[in-house]
């Protein structure tokens, strides 16, 4: 049966060929692709030329004004009958600062405002329009776990704090270097975990939430924030970590998304999988505490945005 799949960062990186998988995989899905600037239009222009049923809203999702819009948007679309049901929510657009300085239109520090913010203000103003069995999928990191097995010293752990302080700039110390930059990213894919599992919770039976770790991809925009040199060695010396278990080439991590989007791979809700399995995420990102209290936080400040 025809049915809506919205996608974020689905214009470059692995999301970029999940898309290819995902709409093989399911002919009959509408593809919405929430992105910013003409990327989203070419992309939905491109695939529809090869048959494909995909459209394109532009969203930014570093302003919540623009995310809500777009939800909206879908919402419209979906009430005059010009999308099917909606049964996915693949969130997977995700930034990396090399500071923690950056703020989003709203006041927000921009690693979090994109990481948390946006999928949950998404999440909020469309969880009534999901049709069972329905399920959202967030692209979270193993960088959550903070060690060395998992990161190889590549990206420094989490450090959780207050979420009032995460969701704001200079949240962790020497702000402006490129560790702040990288502890505030580690500890977004923590608070996205934490939320997995509030969500799940909440969410009515029947529509699932999970979080897709691909695993390091070498060789995406994730570190163009970075300076030349560091762009140089992810372009030229990282394709090369592909070689070894804890990393995953672009083809693999994107083959691997699609099959947690379309239900191949088993997962239960509010679970973590790990490229092809479920496995626990980390001993750290099961707090009941801090779940629910990032919950009422993350809902009070966005609330100019989902009510
Ligand atoms: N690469 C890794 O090693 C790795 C490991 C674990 C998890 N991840 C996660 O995987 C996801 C995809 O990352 P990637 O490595 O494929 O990076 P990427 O190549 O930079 O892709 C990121 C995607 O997110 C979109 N995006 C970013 N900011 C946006 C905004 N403000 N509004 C709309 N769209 C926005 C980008 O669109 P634009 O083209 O407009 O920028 C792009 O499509 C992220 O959530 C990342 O945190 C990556």
């Amino acid at each position: 049966m025809s049915h809506t799949i919205i996608m974020t960062g689905a214009t470059r990186g692995f999301g970029r060929v999940a898309v290819e998988h995902i709409l093989a995989g399911s002919p009959q899905a509408r593809l919405v692709l929430l992105a910013r600037g003409s990327a989203g239009d070419e992309l939905a222009s491109d695939l529809s030329r090869r048959g494909r049923s995909v459209t394109s809203i532009p969203a930014d999702l570093l302003s919540l004004d623009s995310v809500r819009a777009a939800a909206d948007e879908v919402g419209r679309r979906i009430d005059e009958g010009e999308l099917p049901p909606l049964r996915g929510l693949v969130s997977n657009a995700g930034l990396l600062f090399t500071n923690d300085v950056t703020e989003n239109p709203d006041g927000f520090e921009a690693t979090f405002a994109v990481n948390v913010l946006a999928n949950h203000v998404l999440i909020r103003r469309l969880q009534d329009r999901f049709e069972s069995p329905s399920r959202i999928v967030i692209t979270v990191s193993d960088a959550h776990f903070g060690d060395f097995r998992h990161n190889k010293g590549m990206m420094p752990g989490p450090s959780w704090k207050d979420p009032a302080l995460l969701a704001r700039i200079s949240a962790f110390p020497k702000a402006e270097t490129v560790t702040a930059g990288g502890i505030a990213y580690s500890t977004s894919k923590l608070a996205a975990i934490y939320l997995i599992h509030e969500y799940a919770r909440r969410l009515p039976r029947g529509v699932d939430i999970l979080g897709y770790n691909p695993g390091f991809v070498p060789g995406t925009g994730l570190n163009r924030d970075a300076g030349a040199a560091v762009q140089f060695v992810m372009r030229t010396i990282m394709p090369l970590m592909a070689l070894t278990p804890l990393a995953s080439t672009q083809q693999e991590a994107g083959r691997h998304f699609a099959d947690v989007v379309l239900g191949l791979t088993p997962a239960s809700s509010g679970s973590y999988v790990d490229r092809t399995r479920e496995i626990r995420s980390s001993a750290e990102s099961y707090d009941l505490d801090r779940e629910q209290r990032l919950w009422t936080a993350v809902e009070d400040l966005t609330r100019p945005f989902t009510s």
